[in-house]
Order: C-alpha cells, then structure tokens, then sequence
C-alpha cells in the first residue's frame, strides 16, 4: 500500500484485476498454488507472466495446459533464473544429449522453515547441529517438499527440456550465511560445473538478492531492443 502511495501506482488485491489495470505484464511470485491459479486466466486475458512460483511448471499436464494457451493466445510466460546462472548455455547445451544433472542445494535450517516435507518427516530443523543431507531426489519431488526453496532445480529442469533429469539434494547447514547453489551438468557438449553463493535478502531469509535482481532483469529484458539469449 505504501509503495502505492508513494509510486501512484494502482493497487489491488485480486490478480485478476490486473488486465484490466492495463497491465502488459504479471509478475507472480506469490507461491505454486497462486501461479496454478492465476498463470492461464491472466494469459487469456492478454497479458505476459512471469512466473517466479516455476515450480508450478514441473506438473507436465499444467505445463502443456500453459503452453498451448501461450501459444493460441500469442502471449508469453517468462522463466527467472532465479538463484542459479547459465540457463543460457544449459539450453544450448540440451541441443546435445545431457546425461547427469545435478542441484545442490545448501542453506541455513532456518532458511527451509515451513517447508512441507520437514513436517512429513517430523525434523525440527531448531535442533540441527550441524550440516545434514534432508533430501536427496528428483526435482518433481523436491519441490513438493520444499515449495518455496527448490525453484532453481524446476528452472534448470525447464532449460534441460525435461525437469525429470534432474536431481535434487538439499543441506540444511547450521551458520551458513549464504544460500549456496551448486550445479554439475554432463552432456555430448561436456561439462559444466557452477557455484553460486548467493546473498540472502535481509527482508525474507527463505529468498536471496539474486532472485528478486533476476525478476528485475526478466522485465528489462522483455523491453530491451536487444535481446542477450
Ligand atoms: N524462481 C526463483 O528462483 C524464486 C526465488 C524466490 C522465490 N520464489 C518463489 O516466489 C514465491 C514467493 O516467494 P516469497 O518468499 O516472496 O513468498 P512470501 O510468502 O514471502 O510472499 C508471498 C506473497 O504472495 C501473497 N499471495 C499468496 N497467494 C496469493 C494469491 N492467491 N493471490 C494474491 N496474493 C497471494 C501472500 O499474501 C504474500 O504476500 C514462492 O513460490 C517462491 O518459491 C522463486
């Protein structure tokens, strides 16, 4: 409401009101269920999303559900890259076979409070002492059980062409000040290995500054005349 006031933009509450507010584009990043709801009425009311809640798009019905209406509607959705890079050279890489990916994921217990699967599996993450592999699987999984954590993995996933390829571990590691993201890809293009140490945002702990830049650049880029692929 604030930043309303201050920047005279217009304010709502309900996400289906945007088109009408003339938006050109919707930036969601209100969680999985929100983007499940919202992505494909707001693309056939004429509007672009970007869609930060990618875990929505590891369901493979929704994602063809998305695609055709982006397609008949001429319309697009936009994916960040979020806390990880080189989504740029995995997508060409995928022009090749790829045979291993790889996320790791390391952030502070507290970063991963809320997260589904530490209630299923009853782990209070208070009582973590010291750094301990939580899960290890296929990214599908991952994001089930760590909603608002694991969206790289579905990012990487989409630039490989099949989120299915990849595999998920998370550490919860005590004291860590970063949210580290380390990636490995094998393919007919070779190797690619990549460490990212990401900032945490002081405003949300379970989110890092890089996220909400990549959000940022995804709106820059839409506009820009030259498009850095
Ligand atoms: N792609 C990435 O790398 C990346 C990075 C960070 C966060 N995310 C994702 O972005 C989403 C938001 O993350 P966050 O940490 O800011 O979450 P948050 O819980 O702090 O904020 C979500 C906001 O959305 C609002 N909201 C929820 N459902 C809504 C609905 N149906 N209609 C309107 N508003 C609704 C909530 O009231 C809240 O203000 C999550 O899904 C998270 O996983 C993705």
């Amino acid at each position: 409401m604030e930043l309303a006031r201050a920047t005279g933009a217009s304010l709502t509450k309900d996400p289906l009101d945007l088109p009408e507010l003339r938006a050109n584009v919707v930036l969601e990043a209100a969680g999985v269920d929100a983007a499940k709801e919202y992505v494909i009425p707001l693309l056939e009311a004429d509007v672009d999303v970007v869609v930060m809640s990618v875990g929505a798009l590891v369901d493979a019905a929704f994602r063809r559900r998305v695609t055709e209406t982006a397609r008949r509607v001429r319309r697009r959705v936009y994916v960040p890259s979020g806390g990880i890079a080189a989504l740029d050279g995995i997508r060409a890489a995928a022009l090749g076979s790829i045979t291993q990916v790889t996320l790791t994921s390391r952030k502070a217990p507290e970063s991963l409070r809320g997260a589904p699967f530490l209630q299923e599996h009853q782990i209070d993450i208070d009582a973590i002492r010291r750094s301990t592999v939580l899960f290890e699987g296929p990214a599908a999984e991952a994001i089930r059980g760590f909603p608002a954590n694991v969206n790289v993995a579905v990012a990487v996933g989409l630039a490989v062409g099949d989120p299915g390829q990849v595999r998920v571990r998370v550490i919860a590691e005590p004291g860590l000040k970063e949210v580290v993201q380390e990636l490995e890809v094998r393919g007919d293009f070779g190797e690619l290995r990549l460490t990212m140490r990401n900032q945490r945002s002081r405003e949300n702990p379970r989110t890092s500054v890089m996220s909400a830049f990549s959000a940022l650049a995804v709106l820059r880029r839409i506009v820009s005349p030259i498009q850095i692929a």
